[in-house]
């Protein structure tokens, strides 16, 4: 019984995150529009999430948008092809083309985003407020670790 009830919850989180996942605009046509929807999409994410801590409410659905932020992280990829940076189209986009010369440590940093959101979600789970404001410090790490050395000002 209870893992039937586990079973229904991850296809809740997994519908609740297609379902929130941007769309509007097409990754094969537009890459740029698209990844810049999924970044909108992470600083909506971490504004809630914010908002709960600051009015102490409960931690634990926060669990759920961490897994949401981390499946939209995995589709980031593909949105970053070559060729799109900053002065390298005419599209207006602040990814620095440093990020194509030195893509492992840009993949790095997308990684350590998704180990801050893993960290994140585990202490939300467990309901633990002060581990939850703690664990949300290093998703803002990792958003800024990024941003300092790939994003123009
Ligand atoms: C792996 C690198 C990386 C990580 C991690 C990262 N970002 Fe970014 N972010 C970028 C880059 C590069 C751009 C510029 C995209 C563009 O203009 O094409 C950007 C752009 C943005 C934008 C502006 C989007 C727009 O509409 O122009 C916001 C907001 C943003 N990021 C928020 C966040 C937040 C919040 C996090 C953490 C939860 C985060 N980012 C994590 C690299 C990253």
């Amino acid at each position: 019984m209870t893992r039937a009830v586990s079973i229904i919850a991850a296809v809740a989180i997994a519908a609740g995150a297609l379902v929130s996942l941007p769309s509007s605009v097409s990754a094969q046509s537009d890459p740029i529009a698209a990844r810049k929807e999924i970044f909108q999409s992470f600083l909506r994410n971490v504004r809630a999430i914010n908002g709960v801590l600051q009015a102490n409410g409960d931690v634990r659905p926060l669990a759920a948008t961490a897994q949401e932020m981390s499946a939209a992280a995995d589709r980031l990829a593909p949105l970053f092809p070559a060729g799109t940076g900053q002065g390298q189209t005419s599209a207006t986009t602040r990814a620095l083309p440093e990020i194509w010369t030195n893509l492992p440590a840009f993949q790095e940093r997308a990684v350590a985003l998704k180990t801050a959101l893993a960290t994140f979600g585990t202490a939300a789970a467990t309901g633990d407020a002060a581990q939850t404001r703690t664990a949300f410090q290093g998703i803002d790490a990792a958003c800024s670790a990024c941003h300092t050395r790939f994003r123009a000002r």
